[in-house]
C-alpha cells in the first residue's frame, strides 16, 4: 500500500458531458482500481448549493453525477465514494477551519475576484455600486469548504482541473496556519493538475464546456448522440481535400475514444482527403460503441434510485470510520471538548 491518499470532490452541477468523461471521470475511474493507493471519491453537494438553489436540481444532479461514475466503473468497493452531505464532520470542520482562516485570504480568492470586479465594471453606475452584490458567503468561503473536505481525510494528492490549483494553495494555507497553533494534525495536500489528458472542443469548436452550453451530454439516447456530432461544426474544405488532424476537433474526440492503431490510420484517412460528413458517422460509431454498454447500465441505474442512495450509504459509513474519529481528535485539541478534561 503506497502512503498516498487521492481525493476529489465532484461537483453536482449539471449533466456529465464527454469532456468532463475524458478530462476527469475516466482518468479518475481508472485510478479508483488501484489496489495500491486508499482513494475518496465525493459529490460535493453543499459546494453546489452555492449555485443552485432549485431543490429539484440539486436532488436530481446528485442521482444522475453517482449514477454516471457508477455506471462507467467506479471501483466503489475499492475507493471510497460518498455524498459530502452525509457527513456531518465536514461541516463542522469547515467551521473550526473558518474561525482559523484570514478574511483577506479569501479576498483573493479568483472566484470572488472575478464577482466583485464584474459588478465594478458593470453598467453606467460602475464603481458606485455593491460591490458584492450577489455573492453570498457561501460563495466567499467556497475554499474553506473545499480545504475541509481535503484536510479530513488527510489527502496527499488531490488531482483538479486547472481552475482549482488555487484552492489548493489556499488548503494547504489554512493548514499551516491550523498546525502552527494546535500542532501538526493536518496533512498538506498536493494538487495534481494532469496535463496530458486532452481537452475537447465542444460543438462550436469552443472548449466543451457548460458555461458555453456547446456539450455533448454523455449518456443521451443513440439517436441523439448521432444527431448532436453531426451538428459539431467543420471547415468548408471539399470531401476530397486532404485534412489536417491536429487541427480537427472531430479527430480529437476521435483520438480520446479509439485506440492508437484506429488513430494512426484516421491520420491517413485524413491526408488522403476523408468527407466530413463521413468522419462524424465514424466518429458516432466509434464514441458509441464506448458509451453503450455504460448508458445501459445508467438507464438501469437511473430507474433504481434506492440502489444508488444505498451505495452512497455504504460509502458514508466507511468515510466516517475517518472523520469520526479525526474530528474527536481535532476537537480535543482546539479545547472542544467536555469539561474539565
Ligand atoms: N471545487 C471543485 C471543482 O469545482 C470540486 C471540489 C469540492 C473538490 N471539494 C473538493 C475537488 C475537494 C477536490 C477536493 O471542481
Amino acid at each position: 500500500m503506497s502512503k498516498d491518499i487521492i481525493l476529489t470532490g465532484i461537483t453536482t452541477t449539471g449533466t456529465p458531458h464527454l469532456g468532463n468523461y475524458v478530462g476527469a471521470i475516466r482518468p479518475a475511474i481508472e485510478a479508483s482500481r488501484d489496489r495500491h493507493v486508499k482513494s475518496f471519491y465525493f459529490l460535493a453537494d453543499y459546494h453546489s448549493l452555492i449555485k443552485c438553489h432549485d431543490p429539484q436540481r440539486i436532488n436530481q444532479s446528485s442521482m444522475e453525477v453517482a449514477a454516471a461514475w457508477i455506471a462507467l466503473g467506479l471501483d466503489t468497493d475499492n475507493a471510497v465514494f460518498y455524498r459530502q452531505s452525509d457527513i456531518p464532520e465536514i461541516p463542522e470542520l469547515t467551521w473550526i477551519l473558518t474561525c482559523m482562516t484570514a478574511k483577506g485570504l479569501m479576498n483573493r480568492a479568483h472566484a470572488y475576484k472575478a464577482a466583485v470586479s464584474e459588478n465594478e465594471n458593470a453598467g453606467e453606475n460602475a464603481g458606485t455600486r455593491d460591490p458584492d452584490k450577489g455573492v453570498s458567503m457561501g460563495l466567499f468561503s467556497y475554499p474553506i469548504l473545499m480545504a475541509a473536505d481535503i484536510l479530513m481525510f488527510k489527502a496527499t494528492k488531490v488531482p483538479v482541473g486547472r481552475d482549482q490549483i488555487q484552492h489548493l494553495e489556499m488548503a494547504r494555507d489554512i493548514a499551516m496556519r491550523f498546525n502552527h497553533h494546535f500542532g501538526e494534525m493536518l496533512v498538506l495536500p498536493e494538487v495534481v493538475v494532469d496535463e496530458n489528458t486532452s481537452v475537447l472542443s465542444g460543438l462550436d469548436g469552443r472548449k466543451m464546456s457548460k458555461s458555453y452550453n456547446n456539450t455533448i451530454p454523455l449518456f443521451l439516447p443513440e439517436k441523439k448522440l448521432r444527431k448532436l456530432i453531426m451538428k459539431i461544426r467543420t471547415d468548408t474544405s471539399p470531401p476530397e481535400a486532404p485534412k489536417d488532424p491536429d487541427t480537427s476537433s472531430l479527430f480529437a474526440i476521435y483520438q480520446a475514444f479509439a485506440d492508437s492503431d484506429a488513430c494512426s490510420a484516421m491520420r491517413r484517412r485524413y491526408a488522403e482527403g476523408i468527407s466530413w460528413g463521413e468522419m462524424k458517422q465514424i466518429l458516432f460509431e466509434t464514441v458509441n460503441a464506448v458509451l453503450d454498454t455504460p448508458r445501459r447500465r445508467y438507464e438501469e441505474l437511473v430507474a433504481d434510485p434506492e440502489y444508488i442512495e444505498s451505495v452512497l450509504q455504504k460509502g458514508a459509513l466507511r468515510a466516517r470510520e475517518y472523520s469520526t474519529p479525526f474530528l474527536a481528535k481535532i476537537r480535543q485539541a482546539i479545547g472542544i471538548r467536555p469539561i474539565g478534561r
